[in-house]
């Protein structure tokens, strides 16, 4: 479990994250709530590769009415990152899917012959409103898997209306969704429900894959932080996540 420490003076430094591989980020510059710009992006590729991570798979927003991304509009900003890797020597594999809201906007690409998205195979990032539970969700599932896709859901321990009913996980879990854990989420930085959610997650073996959801500096700050990077390798570094080929 603790080959991961690296020992300076008397004590063990934990400078890296558990997992080699990111799956949820959005580091891809200009084109949703993520990167603004280029240099921006190469500062969080350099910061999450200075922590161990060597493949990331961005995966910006696509939301009817906020980020219309398409194939086009993310391939062109994952090109531009892995020019700019390419020149700063970077030795990291980069490349894009997206974080799907399950709104009527996903339901007419899930209709669509042009396929979805995949972090990889047939599976798909998937993400709800953080104000309210998504009325049709078992229907979402089911189309999904039918249309040979496995739905993710990210950050379950995010959504409020699940802090007073863990059993909806096991419900998530029984619709066909893997669950997606952000790291940031057993920090407490999104709060003590969100972190009590996680813990409870993790101890029940529910989580599936864990990820960054890396959107700008201060979320690489307190990636970064050493106090962070403990409880990380204290929580997940015994479990195995980002295995895909056994999920
Ligand atoms: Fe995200």
């Amino acid at each position: 479990m603790f080959d991961f420490l690296k020992r300076k003076n008397n004590g063990p430094v934990i400078d890296i994250l558990p997992v080699t591989t990111d799956m949820h980020s959005h580091i891809l510059p200009g084109i949703d709530d993520g990167s603004p710009d280029i240099e921006t992006s190469m500062k969080l590729v350099q910061g999450i590769y200075a922590l161990g991570i060597r493949k990331t798979i961005a995966t910006p927003h696509i939301i009817s009415d906020l980020y219309r991304n398409t194939p086009v509009t993310i391939n062109a900003a994952l090109s531009k990152l892995k020019v700019a890797c390419a020149e700063a020597k970077i030795d990291i594999t980069i490349s894009a899917a997206a974080e799907y809201m399950l709104d009527d906007h996903f339901l007419q690409l899930l209709r669509d012959p042009l396929p979805l998205l995949a972090i990889h195979n047939n599976l798909i990032l998937t993400e709800q409103s953080f104000a309210s539970a998504t009325d049709n969700l078992h229907h979402i599932a089911f189309e999904m898997i039918t249309s040979g896709y496995r739905p993710i859901m990210a950050h379950p321990e995010r959504y409020h209306f699940y802090h007073q009913n863990y059993d909806g996980y096991s419900q998530l879990k029984d619709m066909g969704f893997l669950l997606q854990l952000n790291l940031l989420s057993v920090t407490g930085y999104y709060g003590k429900p969100v972190a009590r959610a996680a813990k409870y997650l993790l101890a029940n073996n529910l989580i599936d894959i864990v990820g960054s959801d890396l959107h700008h500096e201060r979320h690489l700050e307190m990636l970064q932080n050493p106090k962070s990077l403990q409880i990380f390798n204290e929580l997940l570094g015994d479990k195995k996540f980002n295995n895909f080929d056994e999920v």
